[in-house]
């Protein structure tokens, strides 16, 4: 054959490789409204940069007529390219061909990407848009999947891992994006469950939809499985993007540092006046953070789930951070069983891959009651004083108002080796607010009294405990914090903060692996 032959069949190849399951497919997967594989990968990647590896593997199925169907690619693309300059590796799976199921081929040529990117110390990025394991493939599917799973846990704190979630993904298959670091999915198009509404039908006799059971809004707000809800696949692309923008490359770099034009000394004189004199009021703490981060710009990450604690990534003179804070318009900021959680794994995030933390404080306590209590609050709240015992990266933390009883503790006080600690003029750090303390202290007092005389008696003690314990000075006296500062420095303060931290060296004993109570 003549070389143009041949580079004629090369070229024939690929594009029988890029049409995937075929013209009809892909118009049926763009009337559900979805891109396909390559279409994501396309708006993905940094132009012209993609290099596709394994264009010509098939599968090497023969039972249940397979010997007769096959594809180039076998149902996923993968490869690497960058992202605004830097590398990363990515498969997409492609739902056009086999509904984009898993086989043992498929499965090797992610596992041959995600090796490649723990040699070059990039992160993996996966597409999932897939029927699960390959049905005439049988346990070679099953095989292939506890291969990807395992690359997923030993790359787990070496490259940040993401998941975009695009069509179904279930069965066991959800198991890898959920050791990922980070799930997006898009509205109404994708889903995640370990069973699917029918097996759940015969087997709870529940009747229950795909999207009830694990569509985008579940799986953000409820069961917090997800971070990120999308109104569209390139909506979710372009998320995806974004969230890569503030991480590093892997565990041993810093994350990528931006030029700013926002000024450092930046004063925001309307902090001065943001904490409601009434104890008892609230307020948006993320005013607190829009004010105060460089432009402004905040990546909220799980909006949705458990909002009465926030976290997220910030930028402070250009500098990639994650931000923690209680948020008091909604449940007064209680720590409950999800907020730890959340809490808890975006702060472990941060550390393995050297993101500082920083936490804004305004916290009444733990969620009281029984519903907690069976549910291992005990546990979960442990989850949080652990990541933030454990985490090395610095961290700086501002009590805003309330810091009461073990929440204190929790949110990234001193004691669990907080770096720079500062309190605003309204801080309360105490034991626990003023009502619960009198009524502990002065009992036999006030079990004496008629209801008009508690009432007296209780605001009159209340005001001389708030006065007396509920303030900044009690904790700056022993060191507890480091300064009161003015809120409308708060910006200036923190970068200067992180300033002095950024060659900030901890370690933590040597061991195979804490045990963070699960
Ligand atoms: C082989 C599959 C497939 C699968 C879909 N297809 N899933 N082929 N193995 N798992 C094929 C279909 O035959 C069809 O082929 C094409 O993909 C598109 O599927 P449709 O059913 O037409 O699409 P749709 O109506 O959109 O439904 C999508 C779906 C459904 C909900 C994903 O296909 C489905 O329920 N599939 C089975 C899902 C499943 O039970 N998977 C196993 C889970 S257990 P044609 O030729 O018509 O285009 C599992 C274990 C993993 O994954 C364990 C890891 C530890």
């Amino acid at each position: 054959m003549a070389i143009e032959d041949k580079i004629k069949e090369l070229l024939q190849k690929r594009e029988e490789a890029r049409m995937g399951g075929g013209e009809k497919r892909i118009e049926s997967q763009h009337a559900k409204g979805k891109l396909t594989a390559r279409e994501r990968l396309d708006l993905l990647l940094d132009e012209g940069s993609f290099e596709e590896f394994d264009m010509f593997v098939s599968h090497r199925c023969i039972d249940f007529g397979l010997e007769n169907e096959a594809y180039l690619s076998d149902g996923v693309v993968t490869g690497y390219g960058t992202i605004d300059g830097r590398l990363v590796y990515v498969f997409s799976q492609d739902f056009t061909v086999f509904g984009g199921s898993l086989s043992e081929m498929y499965a090797a040529k992610i596992c041959k990407i995600m090796d490649m990117a723990m040699k070059a110390g990039a992160p993996v990025i996966g597409l999932n848009d897939s029927g699960g394991a390959r049905i005439q493939e049988g346990v070679k599917s099953l095989g292939g999947y506890a291969d990807i799973f395992e690359r997923n846990i030993l790359a787990s704190g070496v490259i940040p891992q993401i998941s975009g979630v695009f069509g179904p993904c279930a069965g066991g298959a959800v198991y890898s994006p959920a050791i990922t670091d980070f799930i997006l999915m898009t509205k109404e198009t994708s889903y995640m469950f370990v069973t699917g509404p029918k097996v759940v039908k015969s087997v709870t006799n529940e009747d229950v939809t795909t999207e009830e059971l694990g569509g985008s809004s579940i799986h953000t707000s409820k069961s917090g499985v997800a971070h990120f809800a999308c109104e569209s696949d390139e909506e979710q692309i372009m998320l995806i993007r974004k969230l890569f923008s503030f991480l590093p490359q892997n565990n041993m770099e810093e994350p990528p540092r931006l030029e700013v034009s926002d000024p450092i000394d930046r004063l925001e004189d309307a902090l001065n006046y943001i904490i409601p004199e009434n104890a008892n009021k609230p307020y948006d703490v993320k005013d607190v953070i829009h004010a105060v981060v460089d432009n402004g710009e905040f990546l909220e990450v799980h909006r949705s789930y458990a909002p009465n604690i926030i976290v997220g990534f910030a930028r402070f003179n250009g500098q990639s951070v994650g931000i923690v804070a209680n948020q008091p318009s909604y449940l007064a900021g209680v720590l409950d069983i999800s907020a730890s959680r959340k809490g808890a794994r975006f702060i472990r995030f941060c550390d393995a891959f050297n993101i500082p933390i920083v936490t804004l404080v305004d916290v009444p306590g733990f969620l009281p009651g029984t519903a907690q209590e069976y549910g291992g609050i005990i546990i979960h709240g442990a989850k949080l004083l652990f990541a933030y015992g454990e985490a090395t990266v610095p961290k700086v933390t501002i009590i805003l108002r309330k810091a009461y009883g073990g929440a204190y503790d929790v949110m990234g006080s001193k004691h669990l080796r907080g770096d720079i600690n500062y309190a605003w003029p309204t801080a309360e750090i105490a034991v626990m607010g003023p009502r619960g303390a009198i009524e502990v202290l002065y009992g036999r007092e006030l079990s004496k009294k008629d209801a008009e005389a508690r009432a007296q008696f209780i605001t009159m003690m209340e005001d001389e405990y708030r006065n007396k314990f509920a303030t900044p000075y009690v904790a700056a006296k022993y060191g507890y914090i480091d300064d009161v500062i003015e809120p409308r420095n708060t910006r200036f303060r923190i970068i200067r903060a992180l300033q002095s931290l950024s060659t900030k060296r901890d370690s933590l004993p040597m061991k195979k692996h804490g045990n963070i109570p699960l």
